[in-house]
């Protein structure tokens, strides 16, 4: 039955655990299949072309793993390659961009900052997606090429981490941004300084959770929202990574029970 099979999630590492962690906690019954492309780490300072080639393989890689919904649990593979994954994949292809969106205009900000990758603000997604669903909106977006680096040491709530988002986010800040967007999946982990950074009156939109209720609204056919707990979760990663494991177990709050190194290189 198309129910009884695993959801694929995929990222470049650790960052789509976030959104792992929202979709088991919605979803406990389900089983996911985790790629995490740990080999290929980063994606967002790479050209459109290459993380539109990994995120195809990581895609068709899954696929093989018989999933029956994909969901794309990062911001620069989503930006650059939704359409193309949505066209490549046999299965309904999710990705993190307009759940996120949706969330940061649900706050009811006129004036939205939105940070990512390199290559998720060079692509402009996020800045049309919210001019399209409401033109009165405010855009101002900037990359944070740091923040991985820090979300993938661990160091979400560290005065380095302070210091770099200071840096980042005056420009954002001195603008008047009263919702920003957390763009990339590795961002959540560094919502403790980020939050000190910007203050108690920003709010910072984390899309994680949107992208578990579009998951359930779009898709309710294919999901099982019972609250069992029976569901499993195998992690599948292209480098072996003892800091994966540390981090993937503060996120999940249990050590991965299946976690394996796969190569995907030879997958078209
Ligand atoms: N987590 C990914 C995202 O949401 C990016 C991390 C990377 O640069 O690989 O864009």
């Amino acid at each position: 039955m198309s129910q009884d099979r695993p959801i694929g999630v995929f990222d470049s590492g650790v960052g789509g655990l976030t959104v792992l962690q929202a979709l088991r906690d919605r979803l406990p019954d389900e089983d996911f299949l985790y790629l995490g492309d740990t080999a290929r780490l980063p994606y967002g300072t790479k050209t459109a072309a290459t993380v539109r080639r990994y995120a195809l393989n990581a895609a068709n890689h899954l696929s093989a793993g018989n999933i029956k919904l994909l969901v794309v649990a990062c911001n620069t593979a989503t930006s650059y390659a939704l359409d193309a994954l949505a066209e490549a994949s046999p299965m309904p292809v999710v990705g993190v961009v307009l759940p996120g969106v949706r969330a940061a205009l649900a706050t009811g900000a006129t004036r939205i900052g939105v940070i990512g990758t390199e290559g998720t603000i060079r692509s402009d997604a996020y800045q049309q997606a919210l001019s399209t669903l409401d033109p009165s909106i405010e855009v101002a977006a900037t990359p944070c090429p740091l923040f991985v680096p820090l979300a993938e040491e661990g160091w979400g709530d560290h005065p380095v981490t302070d210091q770099i988002a200071r840096h980042y986010l005056k420009d954002l800040l001195d603008w008047g941004a009263e919702t920003i967007i957390l763009g990339c999946t590795h961002y959540p982990m560094l919502t403790a300084s980020l939050q000190r950074v910007v203050g108690p009156k920003v709010r910072l939109v984390d899309s994680a959770r949107a992208v578990a209720d579009a998951v359930i609204v779009e898709h309710a056919d294919l999901v099982d929202v019972a609250a069992g707990g029976r569901g499993s979760v195998h992690i599948q990663l292209t480098d072996a990574s003892d800091r994966f494991l540390r981090i993937a177990t503060s996120i999940l709050g249990v050590e991965p029970e299946h976690l394996t190194v796969v190569d995907i290189d030879g997958v078209a």
